[in-house]
Order: structure tokens, then sequence, then C-alpha cells
């Protein structure tokens, strides 16, 4: 298998491209992989993930030839503190510790952190150099690379953000030997996306080596993480701001959402929930000849062999109708589906007729 240590992924987008590196024990050589760190660093992170790893970042940090004046600021641990509050309390730090324009900012954390600390980099002084050290396997593969950065509104997720690139990722992939199962196999989810929207030969290797991931064996999780950062970076380098391609790694999200929203951000992960999503998408996609039930029973069995849900919550047509509309997604009031075109493929339509939607839903409940 191909080593990923030592040569980063590239982000190609011009004079903001930028490096993603992934491997085992990362943490410990920041220094050395980010020597360009200002003096003064602020960490963002939260209070699950900082007795974990902060040490070891923040004894990396020392060991560089710059003396630094790092200032930590940590979140209570949840979804709910992706918030306006919690923005304004990490401005107020960075205010009050006298940060200058030349600061950076390090997000240590999941997606939570992440997107927040990206947010917090984008509004500082105008825009902070911004670094994504992500701790979830989620976050190494979706939401440190990209640079969509957000708050959640009382009304809806991720309402008000920016888009906004780091100037470098760093995946330590032995951080992902803390988390919970269900945190772990949410994440799984993106993985498997990926290789049903852009990349049939990566859809195998995920069926060949389902079993090996799900035990979290270092060189697949590598190997993963490497193939689903690199087409997430070939995607964003091809539509920054979703005005096209991007749309594509919504697949299974509008059902997602829904499924998400509806039990109240508390039951279903976003993973699970996306991966029931991604069942009934490929459904729809069936129904409409788009794929073949062969292709369709493919995607069925690896959500399974990824320890996934195939299933979604029983709900009412009105209420998956409801959700689904909030999405912002839909255009023009026009509902728009992300559905596979064949394993490794697949096309953003609007298309869709309602009854049909109403039955994949139905035929995999
Ligand atoms: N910006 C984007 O492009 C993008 C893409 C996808 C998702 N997101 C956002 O990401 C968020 C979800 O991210 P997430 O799934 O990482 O959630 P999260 O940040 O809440 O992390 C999940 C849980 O794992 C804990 N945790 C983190 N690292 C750990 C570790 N190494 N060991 C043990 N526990 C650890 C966290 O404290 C939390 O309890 C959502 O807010 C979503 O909107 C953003
Ligand atoms: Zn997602």
């Amino acid at each position: 298998m191909a080593s990923h240590a030592n040569k980063p992924l590239m982000v190609q987008l011009a004079e903001r491209s930028y490096p993603i590196h992934i491997g085992s024990g990362l943490l410990n050589q920041i220094s050395t992989l980010l020597p360009q760190l200002p003096p003064q660093i602020f960490i963002l992170t939260n209070t699950t993930v900082a007795p974990l790893y902060l040490a070891q970042l923040q004894q990396s940090l020392a060991e560089s030839a710059t003396e630094h004046q790092v200032v930590v600021h940590q979140l209570a641990d949840g979804e709910q503190y992706k918030s306006l509050e919690s923005f304004a309390e990490v401005m107020n730090t960075l205010i009050g510790a006298s940060f200058n324009r030349d600061c950076a900012v390090l997000a240590l954390g999941g997606g939570v952190v992440g997107d927040l600390a990206g947010f917090a980099a984008a509004c500082f002084q105008r825009g902070v150099d911004f670094y994504q050290i992500p701790t979830t396997l989620l976050a190494d593969v979706d939401s440190s690379v990209g640079g969509k950065t957000a708050v959640n509104h009382p009304l809806g997720k991720n309402l008000i953000g920016a888009f906004y690139q780091p100037q470098a990722v760093v995946i330590d992939t032995d951080c992902l030997n803390t988390l919970t199962e269900r945190d772990f196999h949410s994440g799984l989810a993106e993985v498997m996306k990926y290789g049903i929207i852009h990349d049939a030969e990566f859809f195998t290797w995920l069926e060949t080596n389902a079993a090996k991931l799900v035990a979290r064996d270092s060189a697949a999780l590598t190997e993963a993480i490497a193939r689903s950062c690199a087409i997430k970076a070939e995607v964003v380098a091809l539509d920054e701001r979703e005005q096209g391609v991007r749309a594509l790694l919504n697949l299974g999200h509008t059902f997602g959402h829904a499924i998400e929203a509806a039990s109240h951000y508390g039951e279903w992960t976003h993973g699970e929930a996306v991966a029931a999503g991604t069942v009934i998408a490929s459904n729809l996609a069936m129904a409409m000849q788009l794929i073949t039930a062969s292709d369709f029973r493919r995607i069925v069995a690896l959500t399974k062999a990824l320890g996934l849900p195939v299933k979604p919550p029983q709900l009412a047509w009105d209420t998956w109708l409801s959700y689904m509309q909030r999405d912002k997604k839909v255009q023009a009031g026009k509902l728009r589906f992300v559905l596979p075109t064949a394993i490794g493929s697949a096309t953003v339509t609007s298309q869709v007729d309602p009854e049909l939607v109403k039955a994949a839903i139905a035929d995999v409940s």
C-alpha cells in the first residue's frame, strides 16, 4: 500500500492552494509540518478532545524554533455549541488576548470545532490564517477539507457562514482510536459516498476492505482517508462555491437531513442519517432506471458491512416533505436530488415525480 505520510495531497485552488498531511503520529510533528506558524496561536477545541490531544499539540508547538504565545479556548461538547454565542466568546477571547492580524487559528476537534474555528478565522480582523487538525473520521474526510465554515441558527443548521480555506490540514489517524463506535461509523458513511459518486474502483476497494475498516485497521483507514480527501479536493478544485459538481457531495443528504431534523438531532448521527438517505436515493435511482438492481444491492450490502443503518425511521410522508423542503438544496421551490447513475457517478436533478420518491422511501422502510 502506498504511504501517504510524507507526500501531502494538494487542494488546487490557485493562490489559495493548500496541503493535506495524512498519517500516524502527525500531532507530534506539527512544528515540522507547519514551520510557517506565526508567534500568536489560538487553539479552538472542546472539553472532550482537549484531555485527549491538547497536551500533545502544545508539546509539538513548543518544539518549534519560534516562541509561541498560545491561547486555548475550549467549547462544551455538542452541535448546539456551533452557535453565534460561541462565536462571540471566541471573538472576546481573541480580542481579550490582544491577538493581531498575524495570528493563526488552529481547530483541534471534529466538524463542530472546525466549522466554528473556520468561521471565526474568516471574521477576526477580516481574516487570519487558519489550520485544520481534525480528530473525527467525518472531519478527516469531509468537513476539514473544502473551506465551508459556519455556525447554526436556531432556525436551521449552517445558516451563517463563509467560504474560507485553511492554510493546511493535518490529519493524525491515531486520533481515530478514541472515537466512539457511532462517531466512527458515522464517518464511514461519507467515505462510502465518495465511492458511489465518483470512483467505482474505490467502491470496490471498500467492499474488499470493509471488515478491516470497521476493525479500525490503521493502514486501511489511512488509505480510505487519503482517497476520500483526494476526491473531495478534486471536486472542490472544480467547484469551490458549489455552483455545480460540488453538489454531488450531498448524496443522501436531502433525505438524511430530514431524518436528522425529524429525530431532533439526537437519535441519529449525521452519518447514520446519510447512510439511510443514500439507500433511499439509490432505490429512487433504481426506480428511475438510472442504476441497475445489482448496483443497488451492492450499495445496500456495503452500507451494512460498514455497520450503518439501511432503513430510515418511520416518518409520515408529510413529515418527509416538510423537512426536505427546508433543505438548503431546494431551488425555486423545487426539491433537488442527488442520484447515482452508476457506481462511480451521480447527477443532480429536480425532475423527479414525488410519487416515485414516496414509493422509494416506502420500499426501503
Ligand atoms: N464544513 C463542511 O464542509 C462540513 C461537512 C460535513 C459536516 N460538517 C459539520 O460537521 C459537524 C459534524 O462533525 P463531527 O461528526 O466531527 O461531529 P463533532 O465535532 O460533534 O464530533 C463528534 C463527537 O466526537 C467527539 N470527538 C472528536 N474527536 C474525538 C476523538 N478523537 N476521540 C473521541 N471523541 C472525539 C466530539 O467531542 C463529539 O462528541 C456538523 O456540525 C456538520 O454540520 C461540516
Ligand atoms: Zn455529510
